[in-house]
């Protein structure tokens, strides 16, 4: 952030175009959040951080007290389920009952935090890793989806840039596409080796002994260790039970929500049925288009994420080492001592 502005790299023109965003005043930050400029919790919760901070900014320079609460609502209903972006909006809120100094620093402490946990994420879960492991992903949690690093993609990363060689199966993630698009692009700058493939093959690539391992990231982890994450994620969950592959899930502390008692609490967005419908892509000889890539005139449902129970998750990676699924765990992982 910025003299009043926040500034993130726009996700919805890679891999095609490299290009940061400006986002002046909290109503530009909230829009980027909705159209996934900014995509991926940690980056959300980032975003929304500075996005309340924006709003303490602008409530001091026009005297409109009021503005702070309607602020903070316009925030929270941007996009409903990652933990990330209420957890950061509550931070920033409170800070800012003390100052707009307050709240500016709370806003850049939470995205420090957010570098600090995805590289402890990184370094436990780079145990998980043996030379020459295969590991599906799924959507994108790596450098992109946080401030830095990721948390799916951070032990991989982590392995990589210790010497370790792994190979990434990549879902495409429809029907954004942040597999093929974000993760892929990614592991290309990473030197990774890595193939994208269809989101309805990881079953079969199970099946035939060539994956070794899946890591995916998290949106909310409630208190008895159920996961919400990209849709898709369930059912890979399912495979990898029934083929014996070992299924972790890596997130942050602000991602988990003792609020939620299981998974049925997680709130589930439902996005535009257009992002089903339609698909933007690259142009023969340049230019982004947008076509139709289905039945004209049917209609579509669109859930962003779905709810992996805790007994299909092999463990959750933290930033303090790798805890069970379970409610005891999670719960001693959100004492403040453990913090
Ligand atoms: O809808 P998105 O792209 O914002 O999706 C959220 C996610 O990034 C994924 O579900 C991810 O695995 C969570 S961790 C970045």
């Amino acid at each position: 952030m910025n003299r009043g502005s926040v500034f993130m790299i726009d996700q919805n023109r890679l891999p095609f175009e490299f290009r940061i965003a400006e986002c002046r005043n909290h109503l530009e930050t909230c829009r980027a959040i909705r159209d996934m400029t900014v995509r991926g919790a940690g980056a959300i919760g980032a975003a929304a951080g500075f996005a309340m901070a924006q709003v303490f900014l602008e409530a001091d320079r026009t005297g409109d007290k009021y503005g702070i609460d309607n602020g903070r609502r316009l925030i929270e209903n941007t996009r409903p389920t990652a933990r990330d972006l209420f957890y950061a909006v509550e931070q920033v809120y409170r800070a800012g009952q003390e100052s707009v100094r307050h709240a500016l620093d709370k806003a850049q402490q939470i995205a420090t935090d957010n570098i600090r946990e995805a590289e402890g994420i990184g370094r436990h879960g780079s145990t998980l890793i043996r030379d020459n492991m295969k590991i599906l992903t799924h959507c994108n949690a790596g450098w992109l989806g946080f401030v830095d690093w990721g948390s799916a993609l951070a032990p991989v990363y982590f392995s990589k840039r210790n010497g370790k060689e792994v190979y990434v199966f990549v879902d495409e993630t429809r029907p954004r596409g942040q597999g093929a698009r974000l993760t892929a692009w990614e592991l290309s700058h990473e030197g990774i080796p890595h193939a994208i493939i269809p989101d309805n093959a990881a079953a079969y690539f199970m099946s035939r002994g060539e994956i070794d391992l899946v890591i995916v990231g998290a949106d909310r982890v409630a208190a008895n260790g159920d996961v919400a994450n990209k849709i898709g994620t369930l059912g890979k969950a399912l495979a990898a039970r029934e083929y014996k592959i070992p299924f972790y899930v890596a997130a942050p502390l602000s991602t988990f929500d003792p609020a939620c008692a299981s998974g049925l609490d997680i709130p589930i967005e439902y996005r535009d049925p257009d992002e089903v419908l339609y698909q933007t892509g690259l142009k023969e000889g340049g230019g982004l288009e947008r076509i139709l890539v289905c039945n004209p005139g049917s209609s579509a449902l669109n859930p962003a994420f779905d709810v992996t129970p805790a007994p299909l998750i092999s463990g959750i990676i933290t930033g303090q080492g790798i805890i069970p699924a379970t409610p005891e765990a999670v719960m001693k992982y959100l004492e403040p001592s453990s913090a």
